[in-house]
């Protein structure tokens, strides 16, 4: 598929069955979900440029490299907290954003709640992190509001997809990739995606 990259792993593959797995405790599904990200993160970074960063060892000086970009690490509220913390692990310098959406149970429609946002943006790249990308409405909603404050350069971190959700995200933001552990079978007429892992927001906030 087109802009969005699923890398192939045997450690995402072994910790997103334990992801899934109803029986998985609340704390394990935390740790779980912050160590696929960990690998994501490892991933949607790989292109990044860098610039020359002279220092020196104790033995002499060299010519190293940094990280070129200001980023910001945008969690969608709540379950995105879920992921931003060890993305912010990984990415020390990066910004925070939050941006507050849920998902109306009856219609499946994003509705927006709350937003910290600078404009104009201080940022250069923004990673917008969700575990779930299942109708898609929640992350086409973000990235357009990031997107009306001027952020232009956007990627997108999620855990599990529907098939569904990758193509409107696709379709809404063609500009904006895509980087999941899993794309699944489908969406049920709940708007859940099977198999999926359920609700990501209570198993990780255990709600
Ligand atoms: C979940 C998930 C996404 C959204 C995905 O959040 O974390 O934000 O649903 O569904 P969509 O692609 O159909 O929009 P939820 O609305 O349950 O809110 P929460 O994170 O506060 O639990
Ligand atoms: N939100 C979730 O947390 N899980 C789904 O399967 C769909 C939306």
């Amino acid at each position: 598929m087109e802009g969005v990259i699923v890398p192939e792993h045997a450690l995402i593959a072994h910790k997103l069955t334990r992801l899934r797995d109803k029986e998985t405790s609340s704390v394990l599904f935390r740790n779980l979900a912050r160590e696929i990200t960990q690998i994501l993160m490892v991933e949607v970074t790989r292109d990044l440029s860098t610039i020359s960063d002279n220092r020196e060892t104790p033995l002499s000086p060299f010519t190293g490299s940094k990280i070129a970009s200001r980023i910001g690490i945008v969690p969608i509220l709540r379950a995105g907290l879920g992921m931003s913390d060890v993305a912010h692990e990984m990415l020390p310098m990066a910004r925070i954003l939050h941006v507050g959406l849920f998902r109306d149970e009856e219609t499946l429609e994003p509705v927006y709640y709350y937003d910290k946002l600078p404009t104009p943006p201080n940022i250069d790249l923004a990673i917008v992190v969700d575990p779930m990308l299942a109708t898609g409405g929640s992350a086409i909603a973000a990235v357009s509001r990031l997107k009306e404050t001027g952020i232009e350069n956007i990627r997108f971190v999620g855990l599990i997809a529907s098939p569904e959700g990758v193509s409107a995200m696709r379709d809404a933001h063609p500009d904006v990739m895509i980087w999941l552990a899993s794309v699944d079978e489908r969406l049920n007429e709940m708007g859940y995606i099977i198999p999926g892992l359920g609700d990501a927001g209570d198993r990780i906030m255990d709600t």
